[in-house]
């Protein structure tokens, strides 16, 4: 556990992730919780501050959300965000009222106090408030710290119990104020030091997986080569040394090199215990004749099982399996308390009945500060910065049946897009980029005469989560270089086209 935390008590809604990423981003340790968390769950974790923040309709509601009243008793900083602003008011005695107007109104702030969460700031600032419902009257021992003509309660403070409340979100508003608020709040009211680094978040993870693990046990972990694997494993790796075995199974479903890239890094650079398992042929045999998408997945990830436990049974005597799930899981699944065995990514799906306990040393952290750390612990840009890629690989990307033919054809076009985006300097700029080969065939024309082949469909998207994506807006020469050469030197090709499609409607992947 990092020396200081801040908890945010969590209503729903979009910015909550976000807030936490903008206090992180101060240096302070921040995790999220469901709102209806019990003060002495709370009080347990020691924060230092507190934030209840999210968006949940009105206060008065009869199915209205909550938090356990002993939570203002329990003599912690405490700072409402909107609805947050609302329920604080109403529970300790103030008023709240319907506005009648829209989401977010563009207002000026009059602040009224220039100490506390406004020091440093201008007397009148622009921000969008929200405005559905509003504050009428503070409850006692509050002053009103800012007002605006929609809202004469826009902001409202406690000082003698450090109780403070916006309506407004600090975390989306873009201008250096917002941020400036949750400084104010978190180092002038709190007293926060904001140390948190990503060479202290490396320091506490090695030393929690250390006592976690204890002297003696070992520990498995199913390498992918993505970055949320590899990182783990280095973590776990700089903790217990030998006693981790990692698993690199090779579905003959990767890109091309990945597998010789993950291998001769983890193996020969980093002296990591790596069993790599070529089951190519295995799967290969499996997939013969099966057309369905779904039918593949299923295969794949009941395969992939099946090799896993087979080479950790090898191990024998492994009482922990190490996961690369990140913090974005966690909160999507509800129960940032329950363990969380993912259930479709990198490992390809591990029932929940293995005998393993898990350790998962990035549960905490956002993708971003995964490739940090992944930065710090020297990992190479290859691995830190790759794209996400399917579990089932690139069966998902090869439409209709899988054979070797079809594999080589679309790892050779993928080799060629990746190449010369990253020669273009954009690599970094998109979520994904590659090369599908849908299960088409069309008349062309060479020198030689006529041919009949392959298309390769090419995709290229922009995207923060993967939820949607726009498809990339590629320079017309590097489209026109990128054709040219797959034609010329992926056999069996004659064409190329490029998918211009967004999510939604379309998936990001073909299948
Ligand atoms: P779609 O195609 O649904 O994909 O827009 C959204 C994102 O998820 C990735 N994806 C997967 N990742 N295992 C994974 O780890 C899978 O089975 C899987 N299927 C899709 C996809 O590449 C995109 O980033």
């Amino acid at each position: 556990m990092p020396r200081e935390m801040v908890l945010i008590l969590d209503f729903g809604g979009q910015n909550t992730q976000l807030l936490a990423r903008r206090i992180r981003e101060l240096h302070v340790y921040c995790e999220v919780l469901p709102h209806n968390t019990r003060a002495d769950e709370v009080k347990a974790l020691q924060p230092k501050a507190l934030v209840l923040a999210g968006d949940a309709g009105s206060v008065y509601d009869k199915a209205a959300l909550g938090v356990d009243p002993a939570i203002y008793e329990l003599g912690i900083p405490l700072l409402g965000i909107c609805y947050g602003m609302q329920l604080m008011a109403k529970d300790l005695g103030g008023t709240v009222r319907g506005a009648g107007r829209g989401e977010l109104e563009e207002t000026v702030l009059t602040v009224r106090k220039m100490d506390g969460l406004f020091a440093g700031l201008e007397e009148k600032i622009n921000v969008r408030l929200s405005c559905k419902d509003l504050v009428a009257k503070v409850p006692p021992g509050f002053a009103v710290s800012a007002s605006a003509p929609e809202a004469p309660v826009a902001a409202m403070e406690d000082t003698q119990r450090q109780f403070y409340a916006v309506q407004f979100h600090p975390e989306v508003e873009n201008s250096s104020f917002g941020r400036a608020v949750l400084q104010n709040y978190l180092f002038r009211v709190a007293g926060l030091a904001g140390d948190w680094t990503v060479a202290s978040f490396i320091e506490d993870a090695v030393r929690q997986i250390r006592e976690t693990v204890g002297d003696d046990a070992h520990a498995v972990c199913g390498l992918s080569g993505g970055v949320d694997s590899s990182v783990a494993a280095v973590l776990v790796h700089r903790a217990i040394g030998d006693r981790l075995h990692c698993i690199f199974v090779d579905h003959g479903l990767l890109r091309k090199g990945e597998a010789k890239q993950v291998l001769s890094f983890f193996c020969d650079r980093l002296r990591m215990q790596v069993t790599a398992v070529d089951a190519t042929e295995h799967f290969l045999g499996k997939l013969a004749g099966v057309r369905d998408p779904e039918a593949k997945r299923k295969i794949i990830g009941a395969e992939f099982i099946r090799v896993f436990e087979q080479e950790a049974a090898k191990i024998g005597n492994a009482d922990y399996l190490v996961q690369g799930t990140v913090y974005p899981d966690v909160i999507e699944s509800g129960t940032a308390a329950a363990a969380v065995v993912k259930t479709h990514h990198n490992v390809g799906g591990l029932p929940e009945d293995l005998k393993f306990r898990l350790i998962e040393p990035l549960r905490y952290l956002f993708k971003d500060e995964v490739r940090r750390v992944g930065e710090a612990l020297g990992l190479p840009e290859e691995i830190v910065w790759r794209h996400p890629f399917p579990g089932p690989g690139l069966a998902v990307r090869v439409l209709g049946e899988v054979t070797r033919e079809k594999l080589e054809i679309v790892r050779e076009a993928d080799a060629i897009l990746l190449e010369e985006i990253k020669a273009y300097g954009l690599y970094r700029e998109l979520w994904q980029a590659f090369a599908i080969l849908p299960d088409i065939r069309s008349v062309g024309v060479t020198e030689e005469g006529r041919t009949y082949a392959y298309a390769i469909a090419l995709r290229a998207v922009t995207s923060q989560d993967a939820m949607t994506a726009d498809w990339y807006r590629f320079p017309y020469d590097l489209l026109a270089r990128i054709s040219d050469r797959i034609v010329r030197e992926v056999p069996r090709v004659n064409r190329v086209v490029y998918d211009i499609t967004a999510k939604p409607p379309a998936t990001i992947e073909w299948e």
